[in-house]
């Protein structure tokens, strides 16, 4: 979670065959848990070749993961996108998630009725790591009666590492007693976001599972 950064530049260094079956039999099981009908795309270039892409500063994209799901799923979608991203991630490859910058009617995937491409997930080598983003302080984005327990405390310093779009982190965090909920703040795409986020916190507490999606 530390070294993920989004990076939008990309070298011509391909995605060794072992690392691509990891990544569809990751996807396969996301899918089976959670219904959504996530694709890998590889060797397509067109999808990021717009000019909208360009102005996004996307290059030499030509792998991705799609993100395809129906309406009322955002949340799961932005939850198990991050659990493929950090999963890309402790491989060495690098990662973006990108809802506007390219385009959905060039992307190489299908969309059944009742379904909506929502996001992509750029993938590959960098040619960067990129670079930290900034965060909002820790009480800005949690609230807690009391001491903060130590497990809290991870949690919330993983879901502040997370990626949102535009690096709004419109989220909170409460913890009541034992309980912790989490809700949006508001936001473009802040469902997406909620759902990254409790991931990372969840990875970073210890406590897997704590969120039913
Ligand atoms: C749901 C979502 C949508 C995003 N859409 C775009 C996008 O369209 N174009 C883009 O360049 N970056 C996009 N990003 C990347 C964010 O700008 C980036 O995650 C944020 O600035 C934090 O930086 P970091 O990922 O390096 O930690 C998106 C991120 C998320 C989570």
């Amino acid at each position: 979670m530390k070294n993920r950064h989004s990076v939008r530049s990309y070298s011509d260094r391909k995605i060794e065959k072992e690392k691509m079956d990891e990544l569809r039999k990751a996807i396969d099981e996301c899918n089976r848990s959670s219904g959504l009908n996530i694709q890998l795309v590889t060797e397509e270039p067109t999808a990021f070749d717009s000019f909208m892409a360009h102005y996004g500063k996307f290059s030499g994209v030509r792998n991705y993961i799609a993100m395809v799901g129906k309406k009322g799923e955002d949340e799961k979608i932005g939850y198990y996108g991050e659990k493929l991203v950090l999963l890309a991630q402790s491989m060495g490859l690098n990662t973006c998630w990108v809802a506007l910058t390219f385009s959905k009617r060039k992307a190489g995937c299908k969309v059944g009725s009742g379904e909506k491409l929502l996001c992509a997930i750029a993938l590959g080598y960098g040619n960067t790591q990129g670079v930290e983003h900034k965060s909002k302080p820790m009480t800005d984005l949690c609230k807690v009666q009391g001491e903060m327990p130590g497990w809290f405390k991870d949690g919330m310093e993983a879901a502040m590492l997370a990626p949102t779009a535009m690096n709004q982190q419109k989220f909170l965090f409460t913890l009541d007693g034992e309980k912790v909920t989490a809700e949006k703040t508001g936001g473009m795409y802040s469902l997406v976001d909620l759902g990254i986020v409790k991931y990372h916190f969840e990875v970073g507490s210890g406590k897997e599972g704590l969120f039913k999606l």
